[in-house]
């Protein structure tokens, strides 16, 4: 039976060109030994061992890059059988590249949890080291304690390389440790709790810098818990501070609404965008980042004049990642371009940004969120409307509708006309593209369409006589 050795736990090269070699010479999953580090036996130790029938011959190899992507996170998982399950998801593709299509699939599906594990643990990763200062003898060295879940150290390097440059640093792991000395990055054996250490003033720094940033509109204990694990507080000053902010909390969010309508809390560049589809990658503060494959963010310029709010992804943009690429993308689009609006100078968002859908055999069908998702994920739009601050909002169906201005909205008595938002920007509500997708076969699909284009091209020219 072939054993592969794998220099590291995070060797996805090495999996990758064993991989390779494994299913041009038609060796199945279940004949292959993964092992990892110096006690496994030799690659390749027993090349004549119990050889499957071979595959068709299915040279050369091509995969996708998604199926790359995916496996690059899967690999970091510290799920043991991981390199065997992604051989066997390479053989399966290699005859059906489609069958990674097949989001009901359990192996695929397992696969996917894995990856967004790993994800979800370099998040953590990004957000949860705090590093304290030490003595040595060249100066300062600011040391970080982390516990990582996954072998993601390596892979997360470059983060701490380019945000903390200037800095010499460690980040010490029970997975292994780096150490940056301004110029050099070196790895280092694995450390324990006690190797780090404890109080320093740098926390000072921290806790003045939490205090800064801290969101009362944010806090939700219970989903801080699910967010930032109790394994991390104990590594983060700041959270000495929570009690007391928390109790402070409600008075200072009214104050912040009033604030946060004309000062955006991050700036306004494209870099606050980007920094903001950033942290909502990671975002917990609802149930349905669960099932679905990724967050799916706002896009288009920082300093669009209109923003158009529509839904939540549905099934193809959940696997894009992009807003409004699937069906009811193709009616907006013409919508658009019929209306006189450039889609590529607005900002194109969804009111809730994870795909909610129903399993049902191999598809996903599509769910409508309910108030609590929506309010959940209101929060991101604010923020996206605070850093892009358009002169006008567009809000298709009632789900955007209910986001924008906090209220149940029937859209057929308020469309076409504009409703003030509390910050006095006009939202102009409209329908939903995918309405004109579920029309009834007696209804005038072409009058409909000509309606919704209406209502787009109504909102577009009262933008312009704002303007003149
Ligand atoms: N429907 C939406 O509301 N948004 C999308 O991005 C796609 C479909």
């Amino acid at each position: 039976m072939p054993a592969v050795r794998l220099e590291t736990e995070d060797d996805f090269d090495g999996w990758r060109a064993a991989a390779r070699a494994l299913a041009i010479e038609g060796v199945a999953p279940e004949q292959v030994v993964w092992q990892v580090g110096d006690h496994a036996s030799d690659l390749f130790a027993n090349p004549g061992g119990d050889r499957a029938p071979p595959l068709p011959t299915i040279t050369p190899l091509r995969v996708s890059k998604p199926f790359l992507e995916l496996a690059r996170d899967a690999a970091l998982h510290s799920e043991p059988e991981r390199f065997s399950l992604l051989y066997t998801l390479l053989l399966r593709l290699l005859n059906r590249p489609q069958a990674l299509e097949d989001r009901a699939d359990p192996l695929i599906r397992r696969i996917e949890g894995l990856a967004r594990n790993v994800r979800r643990d370099s998040h953590k990763m990004h957000a949860f080291v705090r590093f304290r200062e030490l003595a040595d003898g060249d100066g300062s060295r600011f040391v970080a304690w982390f516990e990582p879940e996954h072998h993601i150290l390596r892979a997360n390097a470059g983060f701490f390389v380019d945000r903390f440059t200037n800095m010499r640093w460690s980040i010490l792991t029970p997975r292994g440790s780096l150490h940056w000395d301004g110029a050099v990055l070196k790895e280092g054996p694995p450390a324990t709790r006690a190797d780090a250490p404890g109080d320093d003033p740098v926390e000072g720094i921290w806790k003045a810098y939490y205090s800064a940033i801290f969101n009362p509109a944010r806090v939700m204990p219970r989903a801080m818990l699910k967010e930032m694990p109790r394994k991390y507080w104990k590594n983060m000053p700041e959270t000495a501070l929570v009690p007391e902010l928390i109790a402070g909390a409600r008075k200072r969010e009214l104050g912040m609404i009033e604030q946060a309508r004309s000062t955006p809390v991050r700036g306004r560049g494209p870099e606050s965008l980007v920094l903001l589809a950033e942290e909502a990658a990671g975002c917990r503060r609802c149930p349905l980042w669960r099932p679905a494959t990724q967050t799916v963010f706002g896009e288009g310029p920082h300093d669009a004049e209109i923003m158009i709010v529509g839904e939540q992804p549905g099934d193809q943009e959940d696997l894009a990642g992009r807003p409004f690429v699937g069906p009811a993308g193709d009616v907006f689009d013409r919508a658009m371009a019929e209306a006189g609006i450039d889609r590529m100078r607005a900002y194109v968002t969804n009111a809730v940004k994870h795909f909610k859908f129903e399993p049902q055999g191999k598809r996903r069908l599509h769910a409508r969120p309910n108030v609590g998702e929506i309010e959940a994920c209101r929060w991101w739009v604010d923020q996206e409307r605070a850093i892009v601050r358009p002169r006008l909002v567009i809000a298709m169906g009632a789900t955007a509708a209910r986001s924008l201005t906090g209220r149940a909205v029937a859209v057929g008595q308020e469309r076409g006309r504009a409703v003030p938002l509390p910050d006095g920007t006009p939202c102009w509500v409209t329908v939903h593209p995918s309405y004109l997708l579920r029309l009834p076969p007696e209804a005038d699909t072409e009058a409909e369409f000509a309606r919704y284009v209406a209502d787009l091209r109504g909102a577009a020219a009262s933008l312009s006589a704002m303007t003149s």
